[in-house]
């Protein structure tokens, strides 16, 4: 029978060529044996199960297949908060915290009403909604598997100021009445292009939702939309924000020029030095 050690350093060994992999063989050995990290540590040398030890095993062969750790441990963190993370639903990237650092930096008022297309697992809104407890916000997605995760998200963090709702970008709002009321638009949307997408890693392609990543052909089709209809729900002085590909900020920039309706248009860079949100006044 091995031990906790033991198991931690096998698991090492044969992630060796991740990125992580001193990080990855922990995670699936506190998956398999539902322990918290503390426990983990004073527990090095106790024995493991043959159960135990074969869950390990197994998961160990699915990551050296390509299956994104978060689908086998079931959780990602964003924004400092565990997320349930299930296949078919986009896994949440470090990235994407730019956009809710800079809607919090411009949410100024209280009871901010706002609005999150594309929500996933729920990621951005319930990062929203434990920073601004006091607003009022609507997480649409169209993917019924990625809203039923994202109100379990919202649940589990005992959040109860998001209204979900299922249906295509705007058209669950119609029925909302709150055109010309929000304050924030802010969305994650898909932005791939075709052709980008059969550059993306065989882990991203083989695991991960298409539909969560793909846009349509030139990958600006969902943000098109966005920049087109956003008006007809933000208050004057409200604001749009969504996360952008590296190549997209010239295009994005002539779409908001062809409508009179945004003010103050810019872009943002990540820590990586490349454009990653847009946003713009109405
Ligand atoms: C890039 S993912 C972002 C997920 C999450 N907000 C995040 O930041 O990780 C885009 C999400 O938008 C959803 N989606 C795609 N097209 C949509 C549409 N037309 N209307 C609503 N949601 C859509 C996808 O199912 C996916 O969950």
């Amino acid at each position: 029978m091995s031990t906790i050690q033991e198991l931690f350093h096998e698991g090492k060994s044969v992630l060796k060529d991740f990125p992580h992999p001193h990080l990855e063989s922990k995670q699936l050995l506190l998956k398999c044996l539902s322990l918290t990290e503390e426990q983990f540590l004073i527990s090095l040398d106790r024995s493991v199960s043959s159960s135990q030890e074969r869950c390990f095993n197994a998961l160990i062969s699915k990551r050296i297949a390509g299956v994104p750790l978060p689908y086998l441990t079931g959780f990602k963190e964003f924004w400092s908060i565990p997320f349930r993370i299930s296949p078919g639903v986009l896994i949440p990237r470090p990235e994407t915290e730019l956009l809710v650092e800079k809607t919090l930096e411009l949410s100024k008022g209280k009871d901010d009403v706002m609005v999150d297309i594309g929500t996933g697992c729920g990621n951005i809104a319930v990062s929203l909604a434990k920073e601004r407890p006091h607003a009022r916000i609507f997480a649409i997605e169209s993917s019924r598997k990625a809203l039923q995760l994202a109100r379990r998200n919202a649940s589990e963090q005992g959040i109860s100021t998001i209204t979900f709702a299922s249906g295509s970008l705007f058209t669950p709002l119609e029925k909302l009445l709150i055109k010309e009321k929000c304050d924030f638009i802010v969305s994650n949307p898909p932005y791939v292009s075709e052709i980008d997408w059969k550059k993306l890693s065989t882990e991203i392609r083989d695991h991960e939702p298409k539909s969560a990543l793909v846009a349509g052909e030139t990958g600006l089709e969902v943000i098109k939309s966005l920049i087109q209809e956003a008006p007809l729900y933000l208050k004057s002085g409200g604001y749009l924000l969504f996360e952008i590909g590296y190549n997209q900020k010239d295009e994005i920039q002539s779409m908001f020029n062809l409508f009179s309706s945004w003010k103050k248009i810019g872009f943002l860079k990540d820590l990586a030095g490349k454009n990653r949100v847009a946003l713009a006044r109405k």
